[in-house]
């Protein structure tokens, strides 16, 4: 009897712990770092990466209905409307799995819907990350960023370089720019995260697990430091 209270009591410990897995927001505006720590996290801790941004540009590259609808705000640095948004990561977060999304709650609205979704899981977001830099050094950061249009990987011309010029470390793919890397549409993409992204972290402002970093580091200081606030969530 005593040996079967035992189990029981490991069985629960077990399925408490891993029930655990980091269920983490990256936020932050355009060029904060977010698509950087996210591939970076979810490597080393085994994450789902739900990245919008990386979803809606496979989309235009494959021409499909959602591609063509999200391309003229894409473009303009608008948000594409909510409706197509959260279908699309509702697809995507099916599993008990932990997960990092990147770019994803953008508005108020988005982050009402994704508590809906979650709630019916039972495994709310335990980690909320804000990437803080301030917008003019986001303009430069963005315009020297290079982006692999296969495998999403981002580098920039100074601080990330790719080994080889213009091309892809991993799969040798040239590197391009994307076209809301634009001055003006870098501007558009930075009002319209203060318009309509901020207010999102008045939304866990009360949540535990928020915790704000200084995206101006190294992008390996901030990578230690997201680190430290992941590690407990996975190793208790
Ligand atoms: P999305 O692709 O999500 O773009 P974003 O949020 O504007 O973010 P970025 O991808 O530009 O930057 P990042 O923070 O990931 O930085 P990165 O790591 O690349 O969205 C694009 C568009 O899709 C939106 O405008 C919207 O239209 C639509 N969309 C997407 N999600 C949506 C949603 N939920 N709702 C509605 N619409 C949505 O780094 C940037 C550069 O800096 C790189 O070159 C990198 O190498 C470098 N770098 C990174 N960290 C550092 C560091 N610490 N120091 C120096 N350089 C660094």
């Amino acid at each position: 009897m005593r040996r079967l209270i035992l189990l029981c009591l490991c069985l629960i410990t077990w399925v408490v712990w891993a029930d655990d897995a980091p269920r983490v927001i990256l936020i932050g505006p355009p060029g904060a770092g977010k698509g950087t720590q996210a591939r970076y996290l979810s490597e080393k801790y085994h994450l789902a990466h739900i990245s919008t941004g990386d979803i809606l540009r496979e989309n235009r590259k494959q021409g499909t209905e959602l591609g063509k609808q999200a391309a003229s705000y894409m473009d303009t640095g608008k948000l594409v409307p909510d409706e197509l948004i959260v279908t699309m990561v509702a697809e995507k977060l099916t599993g008990d799995g932990g997960f990092v999304l990147d770019g994803f709650p953008r508005s108020e609205a988005q982050a009402q819907l994704l508590d809906g979704m979650l709630s019916k899981s039972g495994h709310p977001i335990n980690s909320v990350i804000l990437l803080d830099v301030s917008d003019n050094d986001l303009v430069e950061r963005l315009s020297l960023r290079r982006s692999c249009p296969t495998c999403q990987r981002t580098y920039h011309l100074k601080s990330n370089p790719p080994k080889k010029e213009g091309l892809c470390d991993v799969d040798g793919t040239a590197l391009i720019q994307r076209p809301d890397d634009k001055e003006e549409v870098i501007r558009n993409r930075l009002k319209v995260y203060h318009d309509q992204t901020e207010p999102v972290l008045r939304h866990y402002q009360d949540k535990p697990g928020v915790v704000k970093i200084d995206g101006r580091l190294d992008i390996q200081d901030v990578q230690k430091q997201v680190d430290d606030n992941l590690r407990p969530l996975v190793t208790h």
